[in-house]
């Protein structure tokens, strides 16, 4: 078992192990006594609600469930505003619990609900999916969608806790196990190539998950609102973005992110500032857990999807650009230059 301390002003803890449920009570003494609103969508609650609801009903919680229909066409204010609805309905309080159990859909949902919900309550995160253990659950990042533009409506506020048990994992289906490990690759080239040779084939999942989410904890500690540092954790993301958002998200986040990272290499690449190693590597590691490195997508509507980043400022888009494995810098592109440097290369064309 491992436990990441994330040192933001509310610091937490991040723990990462096997059939770590039945600790969940332990965890949670500081709320005993008070009511609690277990979240989930419709394909994770079948699999797991009924076990940590009765594991929290053991310990003593009044335990309410709110169930969402799964698919990034649920994140929206229409369901928030539900959720918003069903804790004021079962009269919670702003001492009272939420807990995602889910994939980072769920988390981010539940996260705003709880920034929201009195001003703010406490929630914890129970990731099930590899993406939601590494990336999505840790750092505070809360949001809906908004007209399909990706994370449109979010604030930041912190979770109480994280518990990462791998147990979870088991049920997860062989194409959202890859959507994670683009992630897990991402953290790899943005700072610690070392992982990279973790990862053909991985070997110890539990100590991978728990030295990403120590990257993402240092990382976060350092610059909790993304003014700074932290952007490099969006590498993939920008061109990302836009293929989940253009292919109404039949494209999912993990395979996005991993046709981005090729797009910001080629972008690097033809820059002149990053080498071939970094492509190789690249490459080996999405071919081997099957990710897509491109998309056919129309390039004008993923300009256009670009353009509606909601990492850009009036004038200019920030990109994270690799340099060397291991190593990615954040470069702030005039607006006008997006359609110059993202143009698919020649050698894609032919
Ligand atoms: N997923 C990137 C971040 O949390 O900053």
């Amino acid at each position: 078992m491992y436990t990441v301390s994330v040192r933001t002003q509310a610091p937490y803890e991040v723990t990462v192990g096997r059939n770590l449920i039945d600790e969940l009570p332990s965890l949670l003494t500081k709320y005993r006594g008070r009511a609690l609103v277990l979240v989930s969508d419709d394909i994770v609650a079948p699999l797991h609600m009924e076990r940590v609801k009765s594991v929290l009903e053991k310990a003593a919680f009044t335990v309410h469930t709110f169930v969402f229909q799964a698919g990034e066409d649920h994140k929206t204010i229409e369901t928030l505003d539900a959720l918003l609805n069903f804790l004021y309905e079962k009269e919670m309080t702003r001492a009272d619990l939420l807990v995602s159990l889910g994939g980072g859909l769920t988390g981010d949902l539940t996260g705003l609900a709880a920034a929201l919900y009195c001003r703010g309550t406490d929630f914890i995160q129970l990731p099930t999916s590899l993406l939601a253990m590494v990336d999505a659950s840790v750092g505070g990042k809360t949001a809906v969608n908004l007209q399909g533009a990706k994370n449109q409506i979010g604030v930041f506020h912190q979770p109480s806790a994280v518990l990462c048990d791998t147990a979870f994992l088991d049920t997860l289906p062989q194409n959202r196990f890859a959507e994670g490990m683009a992630e897990v690759i991402k953290y790899g080239f943005i700072d610690d190539k070392t992982l990279l040779d973790r990862l053909l084939p991985i070997t110890d999942l539990e100590s991978v998950i728990a030295d990403c989410v120590k990257i993402k904890a240092r990382i976060v500690a350092e610059d909790e609102r993304e003014y700074g540092i932290r952007k490099l954790l969006n590498f993939g993301h920008t061109f990302g973005h836009a293929v989940e958002c253009v292919s109404n998200h039949r494209v999912s986040h993990g395979d996005a992110v991993a046709i981005g990272m090729c797009r910001a290499y080629d972008v690097a690449r033809r820059a002149g500032i990053c080498q071939e190693d970094f492509g190789e590597k690249l490459h080996a590691l999405l071919d081997y857990y099957a990710l897509p490195t491109e998309t056919s997508l129309p390039y004008g509507e993923l300009l256009q999807a670009m353009r509606h980043d909601k990492k850009r400022s009036r004038q200019s888009i920030s990109l994270v650009l690799p340099t060397k494995l291991g190593e990615c810098i954040c470069h702030s592109l005039p607006i006008e230059e997006l359609e110059k440097f993202f143009a698919p290369s020649e050698k894609k064309e032919n």
